[in-house]
């Protein structure tokens, strides 16, 4: 046994005995998605609920079903506060029992290192340790580093089914406080279905890519259907905050070279990973993979040092000047920020960069048009008017930047839903946009 072993069995705890180390009042914080320790937290709520612990926050973006501090019970003793709010989450933040942070997520590590008053815990699952004493957090790097950096206690939950995913989020077995071992199997995304809509949208947009672009996929089935349109390009480039599914087919096929990238030649870069099992066993211990912290692959500085950067998004409604929700229904939390505002003012500074916000038309079955005279009241910006640059929809694809408002609200107007344009331009016209 060498001395990290040893380091490793002293340190070696229980995920009941680690839930102890809570107190009333901490701030406990946890990487996104699929590397949310589950034991620890079960372990904490069970304290929470025989009325141990109150006041005990959780923050994380994407937070996973089942978790203790969404159960509404625990409200005020073990709850949530939303990075970006996730579909479990989502009842509980528009009830108030959650908080909600608003942030960019390149910027999430700076506030955890600056302007967050406090961090006690930082918990998270990572593959197990090597023989030099390192863990890989695995589908997440996220602001972890950042969080290490502020935290009290540092817990670890070891489970043996956590890929080990090559990049700069790692930790030494000398900066934990504590380790538990786990063995659960990692969740995993199902695909996005891809509807006729999604794929002619996708189809639309592939044809503006050009090769050896560099691409970013968000979540949603026009980002995976743009995916699925991309088999006749050649020598692209991946740097996404978001590693799909999609990105491994591309890969596999030989699209996906990485070998035109002016940054991290040669290597896929993202800051997290959900999909299915298929790709995690891709990820694992793969070469090609660099997963590094998201003030790295979002900052839109390092966006614009890859030239032809295309990013593909997707929003909630957008409105005659440009203004995109892709975050909220009306003042009603939905997800969140995310990165895409740093994607669209990456692509800004790319070289032939293009961002795209693409939607189907209308919603709530073809009874609401996405895009609209004004935003819902309430409703977040979450691209500006003066960063938006390609909106898309079935109908076809508006560049918005260097158009004035009334250029835009044509152009937006000639992309809506057909039933939807003639009370669009009206509007219009009522608002002196156009004459
Ligand atoms: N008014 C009212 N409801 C609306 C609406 C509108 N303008 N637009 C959509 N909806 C409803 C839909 O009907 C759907 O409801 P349902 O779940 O009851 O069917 C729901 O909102 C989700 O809409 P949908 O178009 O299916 O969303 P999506 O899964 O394609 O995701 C976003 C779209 C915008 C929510 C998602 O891309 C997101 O969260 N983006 C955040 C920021 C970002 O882009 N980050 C970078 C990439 S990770």
């Amino acid at each position: 046994m060498n001395k990290y072993q040893e380091m490793y069995k002293e340190k070696l705890k229980s995920a009941e005995e680690i839930a102890k180390y809570v107190e009333s009042g901490f701030v406990l914080a946890a990487p996104s998605a699929m590397s949310q320790p589950v034991d620890i937290v079960e372990e904490i709520g069970k304290r929470a609920r025989r009325g141990e612990i109150e006041n005990v926050s959780h923050h994380s973006l994407i937070a996973q079903e089942g978790a203790a501090f969404l159960d509404e019970a625990l409200a005020g003793k073990y709850y949530h506060v939303s990075w970006f709010t996730s579909a479990p989450a989502r009842a509980g933040v528009q009830k108030g029992i959650y908080g909600v942070m608003p942030c960019n997520y390149s910027q999430v590590p700076m506030f955890w290192r600056d302007f967050v008053p406090h961090l006690d815990v930082f918990y998270a699952v990572v593959s197990p340790m090597d023989k030099h004493g390192y863990f890989s957090f695995g589908l997440t790097a996220s602001e972890n580093l950042a969080q290490i950096s502020r935290a009290k206690y540092v817990f670890l939950e070891v489970n043996d089914q956590m890929p080990r995913v090559i990049g700069t989020h790692i930790i030494h077995i000398s900066q934990a406080t504590a380790v538990c071992e786990t063995s659960h199997p990692i969740p995993t995304l199902p695909e996005a279905p891809i509807s006729e809509t999604d794929m002619k949208i996708g189809s639309m947009i592939s044809e503006l890519i050009p090769d050896r672009a560099c691409i970013q996929l968000g979540i949603g089935g026009i980002p995976n259907a743009v995916g699925k349109c991309l088999f006749n390009k050649k020598e692209l480039g991946i740097h996404s905050e978001l590693f799909t599914d999609s990105m491994v087919d591309l890969i596999e096929a030989g699209v996906v070279t990485n070998e035109h990238k002016r940054l991290n030649r040669g290597k896929s870069v993202a800051a997290f990973a959900m999909g299915s099992k298929k790709m995690y066993d891709f990820l694992d211990n793969n070469l090609s993979i660099d997963m590094r912290s998201v003030d790295f692959v979002n900052d839109p500085y390092n966006i614009g040092k890859l030239d032809n950067f295309i990013s593909i998004n997707s929003c909630l409604e957008i409105d005659f000047t440009g203004q995109v929700c892709a975050e909220s229904i009306g003042h009603k939390n939905f997800s969140g920020t995310g990165g895409q505002a740093d994607f669209v003012r990456g692509c800004a500074n790319s070289k032939g960069g293009k961002s795209f916000i693409a939607v189907s038309s209308t919603a709530k079955g073809g009874t609401i048009s996405k895009i609209r005279p004004f935003l819902s009241p309430g409703a977040a910006v979450t691209t500006t008017k003066n960063d938006v640059d390609y909106i898309a929809t079935e109908f076809g694809i508006a560049r918005l930047k260097g158009k004035t408002v009334s250029e835009r609200t044509k152009a937006l107007i000639a992309i809506a839903h057909p039933k939807f344009r003639e009370e669009l331009t009206a509007a219009a016209k009522e608002l002196h946009y156009i004459i």
